[in-house]
Order: structure tokens, then sequence, then C-alpha cells
């Protein structure tokens, strides 16, 4: 972007550009071109950001982002066993649910209007490989059946590719003599576990295990089965999170140290690129960033690299956080939520995950996203 310099502009002072690339009018910058700071006098601006803040609704007109239902992906528990939905203790409105309440649930979101749900499966029994997983009988694949029928392709249905639900170890893949997750054997029972899947019914399973090569060992698994037609979604960039900890309380997680093996370095940024490339170039249809919060700089930088769509996951961890503040009254929640959302699109996720897309789906249908009707 180049431009022209004004001939009254002050050589040593670079004229400031708006993020587009454009130069900054000198009213709204607050100096004049020789660099003095105005007194603030109506004819020095010209440009009144506030102009447009003015009214409800001039602030809609104007908005850059907004939530629409079929942007957002509601995760669901199902547990084995159970005959009546029952709460979880760490992430206060959301449950474990029985295979009737799904399907209950999935009626209502379908009905609302989301984009989608991502099952997630609590089994009974767990063992060292997590044959729950590949049975044909197991929670998840029950619960996908269950799902898509109740669905009826009014939203997709995905659901999670990953082994920690039914490892009794609670790592994501199998262990080797030593102990340390094997990378390749996990592999051959990812493309169990997608089979199983994609047998099941479903339409995008989500790979969320951060094995080296996962995405494309799943499709060709997917492929030579014939179903090239079930969508691969990677959790390109998942990162090793304290803000997963209300959520291996729902999966009632058995996993004793970390997962910083597999999952990515909180600290590392440049690192998602490698993540998200290999991934595509693997046949990935959607790639994740997770958690979303505090990963909203990558979740930016792969919004804007990605060929193909990025989802982002607003965790447990994020959730709960919210639901706690809110409960003591210390922060207004409704906005602080569609905030929190608001902001994970903003930095360019095209849909997100949140354990609120019902909710909010029901104030955007009643015009509830802001409480604010003032015209201060
Ligand atoms: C792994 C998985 C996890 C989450 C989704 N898939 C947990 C983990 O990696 O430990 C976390 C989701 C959340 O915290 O809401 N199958």
């Amino acid at each position: 972007m180049t431009s022209t310099p004004r001939p009254d502009a002050f050589p040593t002072d670079p004229a400031p550009l708006t993020p587009a690339g454009r130069p900054v009018p000198a009213a709204a910058t607050g100096t004049t071109h020789t660099g003095t700071v105005h007194t603030g006098t109506a004819r020095a601006m010209r440009t009144r950001p506030r102009r447009r803040r003015a009214t409800p609704a001039l602030r809609r007109l104007v908005s850059e982002v907004r939530l629409h239902p079929a942007e957002l992906v509601l995760p669901l528990f199902v547990k084995e066993g159970l005959t009546e939905p029952t709460p979880l203790r760490s992430m206060p409105g959301v449950v474990h649910h029985s295979r009737e309440s799904l399907r209950a649930v999935v009626e209502e979101a379908a009905a609302a209007g989301l984009g989608g749900v991502m099952l997630f499966g609590v089994p009974a029994h767990r063992d060292a490989t997590g044959t729950g997983a590949t049975d044909p009988d197991g929670i998840l694949n029950l619960a996908i059946a269950d799902a898509v029928e109740a669905a009826a392709g009014r939203l997709v249905v995905m659901a999670d590719l990953c082994l920690d639900e039914f490892t009794d170890h609670g790592h994501c893949g199998v262990l080797d003599a030593r102990g340390a997750v094997d990378n390749d054997a996990t592999l051959v029972r990812y493309a169990a576990m997608a089979l199983a899947q994609a047998r099941a019914g479903a339409h995008v399973v989500g790979l969320s295990g951060m094995m080296d090569g996962q995405v494309g060992v799943v499709r060709d698994a997917l492929d030579d089965a014939g179903f090239t037609g079930v969508s691969v979604l990677a959790y390109a960039a998942k990162y090793a999170s304290a803000f997963y900890g209300p959520f291996r309380e729902a999966v009632e997680s058995t996993l004793v140290g970390d997962r910083r093996t597999y999952q990515m370095d909180p600290a590392n940024r440049r690192e998602a690129g490698l993540e998200v490339a290999i991934d595509v170039e693997e046949g990935a249809d959607i790639v994740m960033v997770k958690p979303a919060m505090s990963y909203l700089d990558v979740l930016a930088d792969v919004a804007a690299t990605s060929p193909v769509p990025v989802a982002a996951y607003q965790v447990s961890g994020e959730y709960a956080m919210i639901e706690a503040a809110a409960a003591q009254g210390w922060i207004d929640r409704r906005p602080a939520i569609l905030e929190s959302v608001l902001s994970i699109r903003r930095a360019g996720a095209d849909h997100v995950l949140t354990y609120w897309a019902l909710e909010i789906a029901g104030w955007l249908r009643e015009d509830l996203t802001t409480s604010d009707r003032t015209n201060r």
C-alpha cells in the first residue's frame, strides 16, 4: 500500500495508517499535520467515531460481526447406563445425557437452528486400548446413531474421535511398553474408531488426539471403506491447557499427569501454522483452534491463512469461569457470554463450539443479544 504524501505532511512524521492501510485523517489522530495536539474544537474533528455509536440502530448497522445459530455447535456428553440426565458439578447448566435425553436435546438443537452437535461418550468400562471406542455398541457409537436420527438432516452430527474417554489410563492414545503414548500404534486405533463412527452415521469425525499423521490415516481409512462423504474436523492447534479441567470431570477422566507430549505448548504461536498446514495437506475439511479465548492470536493467524473453514472451541474452563463469576454477581452473565463468543467470531472463527450454544440461540431468537437499549 503506497500513500501519496500530502504536500503539507510533516516529513519526519510517518502518516498513521488505518488497519486497512489507508492514511488516518489528521482529525481522527488528534494531531495536526505538524504534530501539534489540537484543542478538540468541532471544526478540527470532522471524523467523530462516536457518531456511529449514538443509537442502537446505528450500532447494529455498523457492527462487523454478529452471531447466528448456524455458526454455533453444541458439545454434548452421553453417559452409558443413565436413565436420567445428571448435572455436572464443575459445569453448572451442563449435564451427562442419557441416550433418551440426548435425542431430546438434539431435537431441540435442530429446532433452534444450531450448526451442529459434537458428541462425547462416557463409557461404563475402560481398558488399555479403549475398545469401547470401536465397539459398534459402545456408548458413543450408539449415541451417534441416535443423534443422526433425531437430527434428521437439520444439523451436522460430529463425534469426538479420541481415545481418552475409553482408555483406563486416560491418555488420548495407546501406551508403549515404557508407558509413553505410542503415536503410530494409536493411529491404527483412530482409523478403526473413524470407521465405527462412520458406520454409526457420523457426518463429521472430530480428531482431537493430536497424534502426528492422524488426519491422513483417518482420511485414507474412511475413503478405503467407501466413506468419502464423511468429513474430518481436525483439532489442528490444540494446546495442553489448564482450561480443560471441568471437561475432565465431565468425562470422568482417569488421567494422571498431563498431555504435554502431544498437545501443543501454550507458548507457541508459529507452530500452530505448521500443525494446520499438515492437517490441511492430509485432507482436513475443517481445522480447529482450541481453547479459544486464551488463543485468539492463534485463531486470527489460522483464520487469515487457512484454505478451509476454521472452528474454535470455547472449552469447559472458559465456560466455568464465566458461570462462576456470574454466580458470584461479579460479572453480568448474558453480556459476558455474548462478548466472549463474539470475540471468538471476531478473531476469525467460522463456527464456535460452545456449551452456551442453545441458550445463545434462544437469545438470538428473542433478539436479546444486546442488553443495551439506551441512547446515552
Ligand atoms: C479430548 C478432548 C478434551 C476436550 C475435548 N476433547 C480434553 C483433553 O484434551 O484433555 C476438552 C473440551 C473442554 O474442555 O471443553 N478428547
